[in-house]
């Protein structure tokens, strides 16, 4: 008769340990049994980058790498990224359920009139350097967000959650606008709360004198469904710094500063800035092959491949692909996606890429589409952050309601030095 459990013998003591098994996981405190004496404080599970470690239950989003499929409390991305609004996915992440046509005007209703800044957020905004890095202003804006609404500290309030929750969703947007003018000289475009959050981001990026900016509705939906395909990715590096910063109580404004600040990495929401500075230097077609050897002899890696989860075609990058050409009817076709096609072609080819499974993810072709659409570089990552930002805040929300959850404290083993007696600088060699 099988049993959920999972039977241990440890060949120091010879001694026997029965780990009950739960959602296919053991409990890794349940380890602390398995001890050689009394002076040993019990086994521990070593872990680098958390590759086989489940730090949460969670109920938002759902990936099977294998497979390469991604839902979102249980949808579909496809169909999410085909039928829904960034707006509406941002609830169903927050609450659990599609919402009713009444719960979602009430909620677009909220967020569109909570888009403004207050004043001063400008002058901090200003007193950067004019090269500033909009992915470094909107972390700071963010936590400096905290000190403008004080009761944001109350995380265990419901109604001061869902009003710190509405206003990053709202204010995030006009954060990343204001970074982008800031960094080209631009006087500041105020939110347009008569246009779609998609439609009033591109305003705030690109209005200039024309009395109402007009989106166009092509690239207000492709930038729509690339916020959708964002929103969340389970305990990706940003998502894990938002849990394990809130898991000390911090308000959700330097929560979601802390995640950012994982997110602008290259190995995370940097890459798609990565990968259009790799597609430039790649430069033509011809030039590939002799870029893919220079990957394979380590000397670099190909940005916007790989993942730590999908082991099969990322399902986020498929939908890009897809947008991309919606766009560039639009646009005009963006060059670089002729070199980004044939890099995926023959890299797809080669055993190196084949087999360690190494296949686009959503960062390959997202940076050709922002770039078509006359997005800086620099304000890539800056889009990812507004797309993961209801996400963050779903699973910001989960960890304070899970009874289960503890200040976030993963344990170490030590390496260093032994006891030894302090030298005075004098006697020191
Ligand atoms: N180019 C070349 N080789 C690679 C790449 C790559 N992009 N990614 C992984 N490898 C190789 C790596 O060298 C290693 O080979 P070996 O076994 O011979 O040492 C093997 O594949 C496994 O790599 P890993 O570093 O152990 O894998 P990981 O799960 O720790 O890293 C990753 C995942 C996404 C950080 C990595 O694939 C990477 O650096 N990719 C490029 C950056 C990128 O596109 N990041 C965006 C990720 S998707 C958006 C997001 O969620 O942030």
């Amino acid at each position: 008769m099988p049993k959920d459990s999972l039977s241990i013998t440890d060949n120091r003591t010879g001694k026997q340990y029965e780990l009950p098994i739960q959602d296919g996981a053991v409990r890794a405190v349940d380890l602390r049994q398995i001890k050689t004496g009394e002076d040993d404080p019990g086994l521990l599970a070593y872990d680098p980058g958390f590759i086989n470690t489940a730090s949460c239950k969670s109920a938002v989003s759902y990936i099977d790498g294998a497979r390469g499929i991604l839902r979102y409390r249980g949808y579909p991305i496809e169909q999410l990224a085909e039928q829904s609004t960034f707006l509406e996915t941002a609830y169903l992440l927050l609450h659990g359920e599609l919402p009713s046509a009444a719960e979602l005007d009430a909620w677009v209703l909220e967020i569109t009139h909570h888009t403004f800044i207050h004043e001063n957020i400008k002058k901090f905004i200003d007193g950067f350097h004019h090269d500033a890095h909009p992915m470094g202003v909107l972390v700071s804006t963010v936590a400096a967000l905290s000190t403008f609404y004080p009761e944001a500290k109350h995380i265990q309030d419901e109604r001061a959650r869902h009003i710190q929750i509405i206003r990053l969703i709202a204010k995030v947007p006009t954060l990343a606008g204001f970074a982008h003018r800031h960094s080209v000289g631009l006087p500041y475009a105020y939110p347009d709360n008569d246009l779609s959050y998609a439609g009033n981001f591109l305003n705030m990026m690109f209005k200039t004198t024309e009395v109402k900016f007009v989106p166009n509705q092509t690239l207000q939906r492709a930038l729509d469904v690339l916020f959708i395909l964002h929103a969340d990715h389970e305990q990706n590096c940003s998502t894990s710094a938002m849990r394990t910063t809130g898991s000390s109580h911090a308000d959700p404004y330097s929560c979601m500063a802390s995640a950012a600040a994982a997110l602008y990495g290259p190995l995370h929401g940097g890459a798609n800035e990565e990968v259009l500075k790799m597609l430039r230097e790649i430069g033509s077609k011809d030039r590939i092959p002799a870029y893919i050897e220079r990957v394979k002899r380590g000397e670099l890696r190909l940005m916007g491949f790989g993942h730590r989860i999908y082991k099969n075609y990322d399902p986020r990058a498929t939908i890009i692909k897809r947008v991309a050409a919606e766009v560039f009817d639009v646009t005009g076709k963006n060059p670089l996606i002729d070199i980004a096609v044939e890099l995926e072609r023959i890299a797809l080819q080669d055993d190196y890429f084949v087999s360690r499974k190494l296949f686009p993810n959503v960062d390959f072709y997202s940076g050709i589409i922002y770039e078509a659409m006359q997005i800086p570089v620099d304000m890539f990552p800056v889009l990812f952050a507004i797309g993961r930002t209801p996400g963050w805040l779903a699973q910001w929300q989960e960890m304070l309601l899970d009874k289960e959850q503890r200040i976030s404290r993963p344990r170490q083993i030590y390496v260093g030095a032994g006891v030894r007696d302090y030298v005075p600088i004098e006697q020191r060699g």
